[in-house]
């Protein structure tokens, strides 16, 4: 009897190397976002010719390579010129005019900050800054609590290019006009990919992560698809890392399509059901609720109304909870409203397992 002929020993693991299907693994070269990327470069293009740079504001979903498309810009920036100097903080956990400060004097190779006040800090970062020229790229923009420093870098650094990312396309109607008034920048959205792009990167990062023919092609097609489904990347990466574990579990030689189906299974208890099962309508909502995520509930009713949408309020927000039950939404009451309270609608919750 073969009984262990097949069966995978210990020093063959079927993935090859585990770092291409992490989150921050940075693919070179970054497929389909050669258009974005190059229309940042062009904003800060002037910098390298001794000019004032334009300030860039990119939105789209999560997921969709914002991140990956600005390290990207800013690595070839850094090889190509001393000049201009490349800075790149995420607002999430530096949320603060001070912390950001405290982040760049760490970029800049700063070490004096001890006991250093936000405008002593801002004034040597201003001088380091000014002596050069700067692109100064602040991801999850959305997160920062107060945007003095901001305010102060567009009057006060007269070189540069500030690039503010966000998941939220209304974010920089929201922004303090002083500072709107002063950034004034390129717009550049970056659209979900489609099922052909899905399947594409999903396939780099595979041959990567995995020895040749180990991902069956019937497995990459079903974890493309639910990952253009769910316009998230992030899950695509996690659907292929799960179904490796599935099918080292079982020994298999072969990531097969139901390594990939149990993946899903796992996932799918959060998403419950796919949008593809929705009633017109309720997808009408959730696509309102996905271009105005954190809005108000009140000003989707307007939206929805303007698009042409029948149902009366009461029956609106009956869709809207059964959207959130459905985990494709979220909803919080805020004071606020006519009645003193609102609710605050958030897409997005669905991929909760890739919101980190
Ligand atoms: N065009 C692409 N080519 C290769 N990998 C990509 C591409 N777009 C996104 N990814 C990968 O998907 C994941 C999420 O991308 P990220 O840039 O973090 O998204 P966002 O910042 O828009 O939320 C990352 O692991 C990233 O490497
Ligand atoms: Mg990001």
């Amino acid at each position: 009897m073969a009984l262990f002929k097949d069966m995978l020993k210990s020093n063959e693991e079927l993935i090859n190397d585990e770092y291409p299907l992490d989150f921050e693994y940075l693919p070179k070269p970054l497929l389909y976002r050669e258009t974005e990327q190059r229309k940042v470069a062009g904003c800060i293009r002037p910098l390298l010719e001794g000019r004032n740079g334009r300030n860039v504001f990119i939105h789209g979903p999560p997921g969709v390579g914002k991140t990956a498309a600005i390290r990207h810009v800013l690595n070839e920036l850094e090889d190509e010129t001393d000049e201009v100097i490349p800075i790149y903080i995420n607002c999430w956990q530096k949320n603060s005019s001070f912390k950001l400060l405290m982040e760049m004097c760490e970029i800049l190779k700063y070490k004096f900050t001890h006991n250093k006040r936000t405008d002593e800090l801002f004034n040597i970062v201003k001088g380091i800054l000014n002596r050069k020229a700067a692109v100064i790229a602040l991801d999850e923009v959305d997160k920062l609590e107060d945007f003095d420093l901001v305010y102060s870098m567009l009057e006060e650094i007269f070189k540069k290019s500030i690039i503010m990312i966000t998941n939220f396309h209304d974010f920089i109607d929201k922004l303090d006009l002083r500072v709107k008034s002063r950034l004034l920048p390129e717009m550049i959205e970056f659209r979900p990919y489609n099922l052909n792009e899905t399947r594409g990167i999903l396939k780099q990062r595979s041959e990567y992560a995995f020895p040749p023919n180990v991902l069956e092609a019937d497995a990459l097609e079903t974890i493309a698809k639910k990952t253009a489904e769910l316009e998230d990347m992030r899950t695509g990466l996690h659907l292929m890392r799960e179904a490796a574990l599935a099918a080292e579990n079982r020994s298999s030689r072969k990531i097969e399509l139901r390594d990939v189906e149990e993946a899903i299974k796992k996932i799918d208890h959060l998403t419950v059901k796919s949008s593809d099962e929705l009633a017109s309508d309720e997808k009408m909502i959730l696509d309102i609720c996905r271009a105005n995520s954190e809005s108000k509930i009140g000003e989707l009713f307007k939206i929805y109304h303007g698009k042409g949408g029948s149902l009366v309020y009461k029956s609106f927000q009956r869709k809207i909870e059964k959207l959130s039950e459905n985990k494709f939404i979220s909803t919080e009451k805020v004071s606020g409203g006519k009645d003193g309270k609102t609710t605050i609608v958030k897409y997005g919750q669905a991929k909760k397992l890739t919101d980190f």
